[in-house]
């Protein structure tokens, strides 16, 4: 063989070797990606300390994974990828970073035959809301195991919002639920909204709609609306880190819905005041939620926790974390509340306690003996004894239980 045809059948082995993993490419995901989204190995797509349960369920199965860098000039959008999975048959991971305010088109509840995995980070999102009235999307599979959507920002046309606020009740079901039949972990943590522009001329008249009936309209709708889901598989939802946490959430996040296997509900740095209302029976709606996470908020207090645990549907004993609250004095009736819980464990270490007069009944409480160091709760409150003031500056470090009368000025 000459040499220039050695080079020559190199360069055609080459091309064909280039055209076949294109072809490779072609099955694996869409045209419109190539240039965004890459093929990893398995598992190699998920994100880091993903809940064993969902990377227990990606490994078993034949799936491909994708990530993609979406960047400004680069444009992604779901619908591509919907009409792709409908031929393709395969299962797929994907999880897809924005840079420097890259944008994608995602419609919630994000429904994609065969989609098995997604996870958002630092992208503006557009379209969100596009398909809540679209009852064609209940017919597609509901497949997701992981949806995680973080640090992201979505933009809402706000005409259409004020359209839309009147019609909430006519929300799909798919809409309403998300993903549910077969969701494990669901991750919406720190989502903001944006509004376009809009013309000056209508700005007013627009806010004015929008503040005092398009918000209570459209929670109005999500807390009326009959359809019922039931997250069967659903353990672990984190919804921290809001600004925008309207006040009737925790209402529409039980309402028509079913959370029999949910372990953990994190709803951390959302500028709380208090325990939001569904939230102080503890395991009347998630009947074996083991940690419920309402640290970094503003709460001051927490005397109407009641405890609803089943011992023959959950025996073990859960936390109520409100570390790191306003809780900065704590009253006789909220230490006896705590005497009633049997499934809860209130934590409230980490809090600005203010060592003045309005801490004598918890000194006093500690001078006696009491239902809380002997009773069955004794281990579990120990802490108590050992919390330290706060306020004020000659007090600091103190530990609480050890001071006397005078020294907190009564
Ligand atoms: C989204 O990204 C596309 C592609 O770069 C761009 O043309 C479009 O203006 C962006 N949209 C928004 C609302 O930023
Ligand atoms: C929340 O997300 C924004 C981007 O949308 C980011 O700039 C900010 O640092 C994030 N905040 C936290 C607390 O992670
Ligand atoms: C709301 O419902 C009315 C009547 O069913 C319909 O005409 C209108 O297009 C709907 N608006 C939106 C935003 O879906
Ligand atoms: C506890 O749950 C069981 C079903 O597992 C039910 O039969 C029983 O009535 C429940 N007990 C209470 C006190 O709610
Ligand atoms: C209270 O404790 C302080 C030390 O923290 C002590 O100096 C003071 O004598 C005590 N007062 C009474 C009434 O026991």
């Amino acid at each position: 063989m000459s040499k220039t045809h050695l080079c020559l059948s190199s360069v055609l082995l080459l091309a064909m070797i280039h055209v076949s993993s294109l072809r490779r490419l072609h099955d694996r995901l869409p045209r419109q990606w190539f240039n965004i989204c890459k093929v990893r190995s398995k598992l190699s797509c998920l994100d880091h300390g993903t809940d064993s349960h969902v990377v227990d369920v990606i490994r078993k199965e034949k799936l491909t994974c994708l990530v993609c860098d979406v960047h400004p000039d680069n444009i992604w959008n779901f619908h591509d990828f919907r009409r792709f999975t409908e031929r393709s048959g395969r299962d797929f991971a994907i999880s897809v970073r924005c840079h420097d305010e890259g944008n994608i088109t995602l419609p919630f509840p994000i429904r994609a035959a065969g989609l098995r995995y997604i996870s958002v980070t630092n992208c503006l999102i557009l379209d969100y809301m596009s398909e809540y009235f679209d009852s064609a999307i209940n017919a597609i599979p509901d497949t997701l195991v992981y949806s995680s959507i973080k640090n992201s920002v979505i933009l809402v046309d706000i005409m259409k919002l004020i359209a839309m606020s009147t019609n909430m009740t006519d929300l799909t079901r798919a809409a309403k639920c998300g993903p549910e039949k077969n969701i494990i972990v669901s991750i919406a943590k720190n989502i903001s909204y944006t509004f376009g522009e809009l013309p000056e001329s209508i700005l007013d008249d627009v806010f004015d709609k929008f503040f005092s009936s398009t918000t209570s309209k459209f929670m109005w709708g999500l807390l009326t609306s009959s359809h019922t889901c039931f997250y069967s598989k659903l353990i672990e939802m984190d919804l921290s880190v809001s600004r925008t946490r309207g006040a009737k959430f925790d209402s529409i996040l039980i309402n028509n819905a079913h959370y029999p296997a949910l372990e953990s509900l994190k709803v951390s740095d959302s500028l709380l005041s208090s325990i939001p209302d569904k939230f102080n029976y503890w395991r009347m709606d998630f009947p074996r939620l083991m940690n419920l996470d309402l640290s970094h908020n503003h709460i001051e207090g927490f005397d109407g926790v009641l405890d609803y645990g089943n011992l023959s549907i959950d025996s073990r004993i859960g936390t109520l974390d409100l570390q790191h609250n306003h809780i900065s004095f704590i009253t006789l009736h909220e230490l006896e509340s705590l005497l009633h819980h049997r499934f809860v464990k209130v934590d409230i270490r980490n809090n600005p306690f203010n060592c003045d007069c309005k801490m004598r009944d918890f000194i006093d409480y500690f001078r006696r003996p009491n239902n809380l160091i002997q009773g069955g709760n004794a281990e579990q409150y120990d802490y108590l004894r050992r919390l330290k003031c706060q306020e004020p500056l000659f007090l600091k470090g103190r530990t609480i239980v050890d001071l006397n009368h005078s020294d907190i000025g009564c």
